[in-house]
């Protein structure tokens, strides 16, 4: 038998198809039926398109199971295209054939459902017209953190997921049994990046990472992916610069290719538009107190870490990401130097979003001081064994490097402009839900 030629809706809609017979298949998105005639919104990965089954235009048998599938039945038809002002998207199907491949149930999720109710029910949910827009964006902002790196001269290098050692503090540590011993879930690709640096120099990863946050904040997820980089000879004025034209790159990406889904988010297209053509700025740690002091007459205390309700007023002050860079030495992991010109502070840097988004990079100049890593950690409690390997890399043939972590849901949050972190990954995981 011939391969039957489907068309996808978002053909249709461009006018190409208009007075054609064509096939299409896809799922019900909506439908309403008054005696002989149904109307149903019709969706594919596309869009979606008005398709209507007139009594007499297709088999009875055909029409009746037209009135009688229920939303989210999966369906193939044919019919003639017309083009019809009054219908959604300017055209529509006038169906002369029907195949159902299933009638869905009830489908649960219908308006006005609870953020909870929708997350039980995700595996469903993410079909949604919301999600699937998130979902697309989020796909080219992941293509193009690779293309960044790859054009750039970086080697993608993997780490393991199971390590032995914390990067970012003991308190946030997944415990793992492994065998008779215990392990831990990644916190970060950076320290074994570490050791990648010394044969392929300029190297980069992207994967799952896992820190057990007790808090439950719009930007905290205890599973997210980071998009991390690592290079010898680069110090941390090299890795603001990346981190900038990294952020750059993928929003110029996205506003190629997600026009309209930006649309269907109603996000703001001029805004960032104007970001992408824009110098994002560098400050210290200690200017951003100043801001908040004198322009936001906050009573913040230099020393401590930027807390979100900091970082959202201080954001009030820019309209593109901010490097800050310089935060209290005290405050900050074990393997950030301090810097030799203003030694309280470390040779770190985050980069903050404009509006309520915060940190969405972080990252510093590596300590090459063994005995200054080895004091952090003790005070740390943390088992100086266990970093002996690290060490090693101090020990032959020692490099200036650098590195940071891009958050990547953070970043499909803020480049979205949603609300919650949640809704930038398909299956959250935070302290009160791993499942479905
Ligand atoms: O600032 P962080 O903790 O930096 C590191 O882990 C470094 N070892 C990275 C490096 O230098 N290679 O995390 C990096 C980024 C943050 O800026 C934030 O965007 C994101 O990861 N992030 C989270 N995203 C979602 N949920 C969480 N719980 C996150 N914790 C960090
Ligand atoms: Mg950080």
């Amino acid at each position: 038998m011939p391969k039957k030629n489907w068309i996808k809706i978002d053909d249709i809609l461009k006018g190409k198809k208009t007075g054609e017979s064509i096939n299409v298949r896809g799922w019900i998105y909506r439908t309403r039926s008054s005696g002989n005639i149904v109307f149903t919104i019709i969706r594919d990965v596309t869009g979606t398109i008005q398709a209507t089954f007139k009594r007499g235009n297709l088999p009875d048998e055909q029409f009746e199971n037209a009135k009688k599938a229920l939303v989210e039945s999966s369906v193939e038809l044919t019919g003639k295209i017309k083009e019809d002002k009054r219908a959604p998207g300017g055209y529509e199907i006038k169906v002369t054939k029907l195949e159902i491949v299933d009638f869905a149930e009830p489908f649960p999720i219908t308006e006005d459902q609870s953020i909870e109710f929708l997350l039980d029910k995700r595996h469903l949910w993410i079909r949604s017209q919301k999600l699937t827009s998130i979902f697309k964006i989020r796909s080219t902002i992941v293509g193009a953190i690779h293309d960044f790196f790859r054009k750039n001269g970086f080697y993608e290098l993997d780490a393991p997921v199971l390590q032995p050692n914390q990067c970012e503090g003991g308190a946030t540590l997944f415990e793992v049994k492994y065998y008779d011993e215990k392990t831990y879930l990644s916190q970060s690709w950076q320290l074994y990046a570490e050791a990648g640096i010394f044969s392929l120099e300029k190297i980069y990863n992207m994967g799952p990472t896992f820190r057990a946050e007790k808090s439950k904040t719009s930007r905290h997820l205890s599973e997210f992916w980071m998009a991390e980089m690592e290079a010898a000879w680069m110090d941390l004025y090299d890795v603001t610069e990346i981190a900038k034209k990294e952020v750059k790159y993928i929003l110029r990406q996205v506003l190629k290719c997600n026009k309209k889904e930006l649309e269907i988010l109603n996000q703001d297209i001029k805004k960032l538009e104007n970001i992408v053509n824009s110098d994002f700025p560098t400050i210290t740690y200690t200017e951003a107190i100043n801001i908040l002091k004198e322009k936001e007459r906050m009573n913040v205390q230099w020393g401590k870490d930027l807390r979100t309700i900091e970082e959202n007023n201080l954001m009030k002050h820019f309209k593109t990401p901010v490097v800050v860079t310089n935060y209290p030495l005290e405050i900050m992991a074990f393997y950030k130097p301090p810097d030799p010109k203003d030694p309280k502070t470390a040779l770190c840097f985050d980069m903050l979003a404009p509006d309520e988004y915060g940190e969405i990079v972080g990252g510093s100049q590596r300590s090459t001081d063994i005995e200054y890593m080895k004091n952090r950690l003790k005070e740390m409690g943390e088992k100086i064994e266990n970093y002996e390997w690290y060490f090693d890399l101090r020990r032959y043939g020692s490099v200036p490097h650098s590195g940071y972590g891009l958050g990547v849901e953070r970043l499909v949050a803020w480049i979205c402009g949603i609300d919650s972190i949640k809704d930038s990954i398909p299956f959250p995981r935070t302290i009160n839900r791993f499942r479905p």
